[in-house]
């Protein structure tokens, strides 16, 4: 059969991206139940998902606003009328990426491996006395050369991906309860299921001392992500508050930045054929941040704009496994965080009337 152009080169940059990008296959993806199904897919714009959804003021927070999917989400928020909390581990970034968005914007330092700039991070936002309406944990890191790095002790993945946005949430969710439906958004990866470790977190080796690569190790810290959610979700039940985790797609962005060059190229070229733009590799955040009818949406995994359940050999709604997660960031964390008082129903009075509901 001949091979064209096109095809081949698709087929070149899989064959290098390949083992970052993925694990193992054999999932059946299904609808996930009790979910309205969304007109929108793999090619909708962060735009397009947004088209006559009115976020005028409503506060909205993105970490990682510098690049990529992060960036692209916080214009898109910012063009609909909220006001956005743009995150950057360099404060002249944020504010460089905040000058570029038409709109209100504020920028913040975060570097989520340092628990005390979590921290900082979240008495910012604090301060600016407002309910938050969206809090979309975006900012990730992805390793690469196999090199295992470890933060206090734990891995790096796991402690940036994962740990610095839970002691996030943890300090924000005072506000998120004040809001008329606060929403948290959890940007995963599908390597949550393709490139995590067979049994799932390794909680007896954070440090991964026992078997590393790179890809085994953002996987774990992207199934984390996945858990996390479903678990708080459970947690916030009888709130308004909801959470969803999603999987943006394959989109070309800083993300392979520290990936060596020939997978870089690979992934380059796998984005470029087979990927979707950074347009659209912000729609599904964007999609779960203000659809309205996602309002009472929670503890779902979304791809393509659309919430799915992943079938098969794999953790993603592993309670069990979610439950420990949480246990277990918290002994790791406990220094930095605050403790939740269970809400107040006469918050929740006064948020309502401190924030509107969603329009359009
Ligand atoms: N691109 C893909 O194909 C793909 C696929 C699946 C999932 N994702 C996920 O999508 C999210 C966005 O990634 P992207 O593709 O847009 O990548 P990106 O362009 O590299 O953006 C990552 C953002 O995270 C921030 N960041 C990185 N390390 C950080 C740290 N230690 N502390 C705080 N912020 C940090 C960066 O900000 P500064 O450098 O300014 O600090 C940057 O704004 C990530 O969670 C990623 O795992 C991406």
């Amino acid at each position: 059969m001949p091979v064209d152009r096109r095809r081949f080169l698709g087929y070149a940059g899989a064959a290098l991206a390949a083992p970052p990008l993925t694990a193992c296959g054999g999932v059946d993806k299904v609808a996930a139940p009790g979910v309205p199904r969304s007109p929108f897919d793999a090619e909708s714009t962060a735009e397009e998902v947004t088209e006559g959804v009115d976020l005028t003021g409503k506060l909205a927070v993105v970490t990682g606003c510098t690049s990529g999917i992060g960036f692209e989400t916080m214009r898109v928020l910012a063009k609909r009328g909220a006001y956005v909390v743009g995150t950057s581990r360099s404060l002249e970034k944020a504010q460089a990426a905040c000058i570029k968005v038409t709109g209100i914007t504020t920028p913040v330092q975060l570097e989520l491996s340092d628990f005390e700039s979590v921290v900082a991070c979240a008495e910012s936002i604090l301060t600016l006395k407002s309910p938050i309406d969206i809090l979309v944990c975006n900012a990730g890191y992805r390793g690469g050369g196999n090199e295992r790095q470890l933060v206090n002790g734990i891995e790096k993945h796991f402690v940036v991906n994962h740990l610095g946005h839970f002691i996030l949430v943890n300090r924000l969710l005072q506000r998120l309860y004040l809001a008329w439906q606060g929403r948290i958004v959890i940007v995963a990866s599908r390597a949550a299921y393709r490139g995590a470790p067979p049994g799932g977190i390794d909680f007896d080796d954070l440090a991964m001392t026992a078997s590393y690569s790179d890809s085994l190790a953002y996987g774990q810290s992207k199934l984390a992500n996945v858990l996390f959610s479903l678990r708080l979700a459970e947690l916030l039940r009888g709130t308004r508050i909801t959470t969803n985790s999603l999987h943006p797609g394959v989109i070309n962005t800083d993300i392979d930045r520290n990936l060596n060059p020939l997978t870089r190229f690979g992934f380059g070229i796998l984005t470029k054929i087979s990927g979707k733009t950074i347009a659209e590799g912000a729609a599904t955040s964007c999609h779960v941040a203000t659809n309205a009818d996602l309002g009472a949406i929670s503890g779902k995994y979304f791809e393509d704009c659309n919430a799915v359940t992943i079938r098969g050999d794999n953790h993603m709604q592993d309670m069990a496994m979610a439950e420990r997660l949480i246990s277990v960031s918290k002994e790791l964390t406990a220094d930095y965080l605050i403790e939740q008082k269970q809400p107040d129903p006469e918050d929740f009075r006064k948020g309502a009337g401190k924030t509107e509901q969603p329009r359009g």
